[in-house]
């Protein structure tokens, strides 16, 4: 199965917003005709509808199906209930090609930090069940593990232990998150931690990029693409 994994796009009417980046992005990831888009969350600047109706804009403009979960910029004041709006589910299971998909809802009203809660960990834990003896996905917006080249750590799942317990517990293959806006490959005895750019923001250390990420049965190959330029670059 092929994956593009996209996140941060930060949709807004401001110059932080890079529109030409998230334009070409968009095209060259429709040529690429990956099986699924994964979107690890922060679709906004500021959660307000405007930025909500301008990242729908461009979200329909992706082919593929797509699993989509909140991150922190749009979960600001009521930015949740704007999501469940004009997104759908912040967190929700689903098979597709026979893999377990699972996105989480790592973001908090108002808090730049992630934290994932003992109710959430706890519903994950019984619809995990589901999964049966399928290879499991898990996509959240924060990130586990520290993410070099990003400046102070500030804002790690408070709860990562717990949902580190979880991961290893419910033998889950693939992490996917975003976030820090570097693109980022852990291998954590066995389960891959992946990471992606972000796919709309100035506000990024490295130029706007998204991942393919291809799994073949137990292997799985992950490479970043710049968006403007198209150049790639194999992460695992
Ligand atoms: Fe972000
Ligand atoms: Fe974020």
């Amino acid at each position: 199965m092929k994956l593009a994994h996209i996140s941060d796009l930060h949709c807004a009417r401001t110059y932080m917003f890079n529109e030409e980046a998230m334009r070409e992005g968009i095209k060259r990831l429709n040529e690429e005709n990956p099986d699924l888009v994964i979107v690890t969350g922060d679709l906004t600047d500021w959660r307000i509808r405007e930025d909500y109706e301008f990242a729908l804009e461009f979200l329909e403009q992706i082919e593929a199906e797509k699993l989509i979960v909140p991150g922190n910029h749009d979960e600001r004041t009521d930015g949740y209930r704007k999501f469940e709006k004009y997104i759908g589910k912040r967190y929700f299971s689903k098979v597709i090609d026979d893999i377990f998909f699972m996105g989480l809802d790592s973001a908090d009203p108002d808090m730049d930090t992630g934290h994932m809660g003992r109710e959430l960990i706890g519903w994950a834990r019984e619809e995990i069940k589901k999964s049966k003896d399928r290879k499991r996905v898990l996509f959240f917006h924060h990130h586990l593990l520290p993410i070099p080249h990003t400046g102070r750590e500030r804002n790690i799942l408070a709860d990562a232990p717990d949902v580190v317990e979880f991961i290893m517990e419910n033998h889950v293959s693939l992490v996917l998150g975003g976030h820090k806006h570097v693109p980022w490959v852990w291998n954590l005895n066995g389960v891959i931690i992946s990471h992606t750019g972000s796919f709309g923001s100035r506000r990024a250390p490295v130029e706007n990029s998204y991942n393919i990420v291809e799994i073949i049965e137990e292997k799985i190959e992950i490479e970043k693409v710049y968006n403007l330029s198209g150049k790639s670059e194999r992460m695992l």
